[in-house]
């Protein structure tokens, strides 16, 4: 069973590709709280890079699982270029389950949040260069069942520095907000938000206090609506994984 969460389709191209190969079903993070799969074999968690750690949500989407011991139980982190300390707080985090992370790695792919630093990242598509290779070794070592956690000198660094204090302050300078004047209420910021966070109200959308900043929203508007860091989503900057569509992110 593979296990993602994805707010622009980086990390549900990875985890589709581990499904087709591994020959696993593809579920999302978010509807597997309190499913049993202590019979899967083998759990795959895919997932973004967030301020050099887990998404907030995170932590309480992998406590709900209701997995086995036994299982083979691994991650694949995508990032922009630093996963920070994803793999040590996955591991922190399984381990209160009585679970061990047996294999980690990361994949380098485009930043969805250079918008918010009025930077575009459809500039970065040169990275989908490495993936295959990355890929290839990801595949090899878990049909292998290797038990490697794979980690730079960066991510053991930012183990020791612990979660950084500035999560909050991320939340609060990167949470989109919605230009009322401009929205149409068309619905695809509620339909696009994997966390069930948005509402309609008199046909504006309405962001509730359960954002853990994906920017999935921000991304998919088709009226560049919705802010982040102060930055107008400007159409060009707005990114979708080449391989994603919009429906495969809606479809939940
Ligand atoms: C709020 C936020 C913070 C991010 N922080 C980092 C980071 O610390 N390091 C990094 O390499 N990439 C970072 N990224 C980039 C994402 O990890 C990367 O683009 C990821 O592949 C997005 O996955 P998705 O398309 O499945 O949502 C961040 C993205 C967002 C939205």
């Amino acid at each position: 069973m593979i296990l993602y969460f994805s707010g622009t389709g980086n990390s549900l191209a990875i985890a589709r590709q581990l499904a087709e190969q591994l020959n696993e079903r593809l579920t999302p993070l978010v509807d597997a709280a309190g499913v049993d799969m202590t019979n899967e074999k083998r759990i795959g968690l895919v997932f973004p890079t967030y301020d050099f750690n887990l998404p907030p949500a995170l932590p309480e989407m992998v406590s709900r699982l209701i997995i086995s011991p036994k299982s083979y139980v691994f991650t694949v982190v995508t990032c922009g270029s630093m996963a920070g300390n994803c793999i040590w707080e996955m591991r922190r985090i399984l381990r209160k389950k009585g679970i061990e992370l047996a294999y980690s790695h990361k994949v380098s792919v485009p930043d969805n949040s250079a918008l918010a630093f009025g930077r575009n990242p459809n500039k970065q598509l040169k990275k989908f260069e490495r993936v295959p290779a990355r890929m290839e070794q990801i595949i090899r070592e878990l049909q292998a069942e290797s038990h490697t956690l794979h980690y730079s000198w960066f991510s053991l660094l930012s183990w020791l520095l612990g979660r950084p204090a500035i999560e909050n302050g991320m939340i609060h300078c990167l949470g989109p907000k919605v230009n009322a004047d401009k929205c149409t209420g068309c619905n695809t910021c509620v339909r696009v938000c994997p966390m069930n966070n948005i509402s309609l109200s008199d046909e504006k959308a309405i962001i509730g206090d359960n954002c853990t900043v994906c920017l999935a929203c921000v991304h998919a508007c088709p009226q560049q609506t919705i802010r982040t860091n102060g930055q107008e989503a400007r159409k060009e900057r707005q990114y979708r994984h080449p391989d994603i569509k919009l429906k495969d992110l809606i479809k939940r």
